[in-house]
C-alpha cells in the first residue's frame, strides 16, 4: 500500500483528495471545516449502512448533527430539497453552517443544491461513498434535482469546498453499483486516456475489488481526467465539457426505454459501443479503434444491449433528450481512443441510418 496518507489530485475548481482509508481524511475534513458549524447529510438508508463510519465522523467534527433525507433517484426533487432545508434549520443551521455530504452522487447532488440556496449559499464538502461519485458525480461543481420534464433540470453551479474520497467507504456497495462506477471509468479511458482503457482492458471487476492499490490507482486516474475537463469548462460555456458525455447520447435513450430496469452503467456501457461504432460508421473513427473500445468493455461483461434494443425507439428517445435540440441527435464522436474527433462541443448529428448500420459492426454477445 502507498506510503503517502492520501494523493492529492490536480484540480483548481475544488481540491481533491484521496485515501485508501478514512482516518487520514479526517483532520482534513476538520481542516476544511475551519471555524464552520458542520452538519452531515446523508439518505435515511445510507445512515443505518454507513453508520460507523457517520459516527466516527461526527465525533471528528464536535459531535456534528446528523441529517437525513429519502433516497432513490423518483425522490431527489424539489419536495426533498425543501424537506432537507428545514430538517437543516430545525438542526440550527445558519449562515455559518457547513454541509458534509456522505453518499453517492444523489446525496452530492441534493446537498449541494441545497447548500447553494440555503442562507443565500454555504459550502458543502463532498464524502464521496460510490465508485460513481468518486470518479464521477462528487466533482466539478453541478448539483441538480429533477423535476417531472426530466432529469436534473434545476439546480447549481456550486463547487463543493473540497472532495475528500476514502476507498474503504465503497466496502458496502453492491456489485451492481461499484460496475456503474466502472462504466464512467471506461467512458473517461475511451473519451480521454487510451493508456487508462488498455489498463482497464487487462483487469476485472472482481480483481479491482480485490486489488486496493490497482482501484487507487483506478479512482486516481478517472478522477484526475475529469478534474481537467472541469477545469477546463467550469461552468459549461466553452463545451468541453460535452467530451463527458460520452456514451451517453445512447445511455440514457436505453436507460429511459427500460423504464430505468437496466442500470445507468450497463446504459453507458451499451451507449459507448454503439456511439464507437457509430464513429465508424460516420467516418470519424477507425474499425481498429472500435474494436480496442469492445475488447475493453467486454473485461467487464457489460450486457450487449443493442441487440434486443429498438433502433428508431433509441433514436427516438435520445432526440428528445434535454441535450438535444429537437428532432436532432448530437453525439460525440471519437478520432481515437482518448481522442475526440472535433474540437469542442464536440458533438457531430447522429442519423438513424448510422445507428442502425452500427448494429452490423456490434457483436452478438
Ligand atoms: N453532478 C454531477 O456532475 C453528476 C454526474 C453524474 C451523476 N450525477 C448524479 O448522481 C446520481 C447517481 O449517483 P450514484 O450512482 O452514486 O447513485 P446513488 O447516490 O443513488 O447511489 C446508488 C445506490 O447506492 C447506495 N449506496 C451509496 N453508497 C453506498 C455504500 N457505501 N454502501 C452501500 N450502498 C451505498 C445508495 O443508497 C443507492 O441505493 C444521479 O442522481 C445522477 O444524476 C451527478
Ligand atoms: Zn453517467
Amino acid at each position: 500500500m502507498s506510503q503517502r496518507p492520501f494523493i492529492r489530485i490536480p484540480s483548481t475548481l475544488h481540491p481533491v483528495l484521496l485515501s485508501p482509508s478514512v482516518a487520514p481524511i479526517l483532520p482534513e475534513l476538520r481542516r476544511f471545516a475551519g471555524g464552520r458549524r458542520p452538519f452531515l447529510c446523508t439518505e435515511a438508508r445510507l445512515s443505518k449502512i454507513l453508520a460507523p463510519i457517520l459516527g466516527l465522523l461526527s465525533e471528528s467534527l464536535d459531535q456534528a448533527p446528523l441529517v437525513t433525507f429519502a433516497g432513490g433517484e423518483r425522490r431527489k426533487n424539489r419536495g426533498t430539497k425543501e424537506r432537507l432545508e428545514d430538517s437543516l434549520l430545525r438542526a440550527g443551521a445558519g449562515r455559518d453552517a457547513v454541509l458534509v455530504a456522505v453518499g453517492g452522487g444523489l446525496v452530492s447532488d441534493l446537498t449541494g443544491f441545497t447548500a447553494g440556496t440555503l442562507m443565500r449559499g454555504v459550502p458543502y464538502i463532498n464524502l464521496p461513498t460510490t465508485l460513481l461519485a468518486l470518479v464521477d458525480a462528487s466533482i466539478g461543481g453541478k448539483t441538480a434535482v429533477n423535476t417531472p420534464a426530466g432529469k436534473n433540470l434545476v439546480g447549481l453551479f456550486h463547487p463543493p469546498m473540497a472532495v475528500l474520497g476514502a476507498l474503504d467507504l465503497l466496502d458496502t456497495l453492491p456489485p451492481r453499483e461499484f460496475r456503474s462506477g466502472l462504466a464512467e471509468c471506461l467512458k473517461h479511458g475511451a473519451g480521454l486516456d487510451a493508456d487508462l482503457l488498455a489498463w482497464m482492458a487487462e483487469r476485472s471487476p472482481e480483481g479491482l475489488r480485490r486489488d486496493r492499490e490497482a482501484l487507487l490507482h483506478l479512482v486516481a486516474t478517472s478522477s484526475a481526467l475529469k478534474c481537467r475537463v472541469v477545469d477546463e469548462d467550469p461552468t459549461e460555456r466553452t463545451g468541453r465539457r460535452n467530451i463527458l458525455n460520452l456514451g451517453h447520447t445512447l445511455g440514457h435513450a436505453i436507460e429511459l426505454l427500460s423504464g430505468y430496469r437496466v442500470s445507468h452503467g450497463s446504459a453507458v456501457a451499451a451507449g459507448l459501443c454503439w456511439e464507437g461504432a457509430c464513429a465508424v460508421v460516420q467516418g470519424y473513427l477507425p474499425r481498429t479503434d472500435l474494436e480496442v473500445l469492445l475488447q475493453a468493455v467486454r473485461s467487464y461483461r457489460f450486457p450487449p444491449l443493442w441487440h434486443s434494443a429498438d433502433s428508431a425507439a433509441v433514436f427516438e428517445a435520445a432526440a428528445h433528450d434535454k441535450k438535444n435540440t429537437k428532432g436532432q441527435v448530437a453525439y460525440v464522436p471519437l478520432a481515437a481512443m482518448g481522442r475526440p474527433a472535433l474540437p469542442p462541443p464536440h458533438t457531430a448529428p447522429m442519423t438513424l441510418l448510422a445507428l442502425r448500420s452500427a448494429l452490423e459492426l456490434l457483436p452478438e454477445g
